[in-house]
């Protein structure tokens, strides 16, 4: 069995060199691309990007030679078994490759994506004994040994981490295009004190993280939200706005609570009664979620300030008619 693993670190490893000779030796397509969108050869050199060639069996001839046979190799991840007649194929071609590691900086699995706007933009690597998506957090090699204070910072994307990164934000991690997990969340509570969410600004983001707030608010007290524009997600903000802005963002990271007001506030227009009752009995459910009576004095007195609903009828609306015991 540990044999099994050891092998299987190996011919990733080999892999992701194969790759990365292949971004860096020559010109081609991928370099082009990447260099294009920011990031520096330093970068691609610290991440290990890659370039899986547009060929069926270049990385399968590659290790073949190097001494693994088909089953082994097909058993990392890296080919796939052809149905029709006999023989394998490269999985990742024509793409550019990021390699996923574990803890300790083993490669465990690729994140493969395309130059243009084909689908799937990305491919992974399939799930094995050694690669389970649900418990890999990428960047998290990284991230745990050089977050300051405790904090790090949640995104969605490859994309993400490396360009945070690059700016000097070197304490970030994604999932890999799977919603977080428990197991995640264990694993963030485990290397970190503060998570600070910060997904794509769509609605795809927005559930993400209500999601996630869900998920974590058992394991994890300290959570904090960024919100980004719509449409943007943490590579492009960083790449328009600098790197004083997205630290400002991370000051300007909001409560769980504060962030569920707020988009509360955004769904309702406000321009009839019928809208400031609603508004008002949401955000009465909201903070009835919270736990100590004393932070949930501290909101009522906010939203007093911001809505003008008297701080007196939240309360009532929060505890019924009586005051909460429990
Ligand atoms: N993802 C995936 N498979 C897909 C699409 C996305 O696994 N078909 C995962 C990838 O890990 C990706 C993340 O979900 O990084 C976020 O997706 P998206 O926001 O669409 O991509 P970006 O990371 O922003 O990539 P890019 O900037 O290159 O478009
Ligand atoms: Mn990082
Ligand atoms: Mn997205
Ligand atoms: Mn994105
Ligand atoms: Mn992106």
């Amino acid at each position: 069995k540990l044999k099994k693993q050891q092998l299987y670190y190996e011919v990733n490893k080999l892999a992701g060199r194969f790759f990365y000779n292949n971004l860096v030796q020559r010109k081609n397509p991928a370099l082009e691309y990447i260099l294009k969108r920011g990031l520096t050869t330093r970068t691609i050199k610290s991440f290990g990007l890659g370039y899986a060639l547009n060929n069926w069996d270049d990385l399968l001839n590659h290790l073949k030679k190097e001494g693994y046979k088909e089953e082994e190799i097909e058993k990392c991840g890296l080919i796939i078994k052809n149905k029709q007649k006999d023989g394998y194929y490269n999985r990742f071609r024509n793409r550019i490759m990021f390699p996923i590691f574990d803890i300790r900086g083993n490669v465990i699995g690729f994140g493969g994506r395309v130059l243009d706007d084909s689908l799937p933009k990305y491919l992974n690597s399939p799930e094995t004994a050694y690669f389970n998506k649900s418990e890999t957090l990428y960047g998290l090699n990284i991230a745990r040994k050089n977050c300051e204070n405790g904090q790090v910072v949640l995104v969605e994307g490859y994309m993400d981490v490396i360009a945070l990164h690059q700016q000097g934000f070197k304490n970030v991690v994604a999932t890999l295009g799977t919603s977080l997990t428990k197991g995640h969340g264990l694993l963030l509570k485990k290397y970190f004190d503060q998570i600070i969410l910060c997904f794509d600004g769509d609605s795809a983001g927005t559930k993400a993280t209500l999601r996630s707030l869900e998920l974590l608010q058992n394991v994890h007290k300290n959570i904090k939200i960024i919100l980004l524009p719509k449409g943007v997600d943490p590579d492009d903000f960083i790449k328009k706005e600098g790197k004083n802005a997205f630290q400002r963002k991370i000051n300007e990271a909001v409560s769980a609570i504060d962030y569920k007001i707020y988009l509360a506030q955004q769904k309702y227009s406000l321009n009839t009664m019928e809208d400031q009752i609603n508004l008002g009995k949401e955000i009465a459910s909201i903070i009835k979620e919270i736990d100590s009576p004393i932070e949930q004095e501290a909101y009522i007195k906010k939203i007093e300030e911001k809505t003008g609903i008297s701080k007196d009828a939240i309360t009532r609306e929060v505890y019924g008619r009586k005051p909460a015991t429990d």
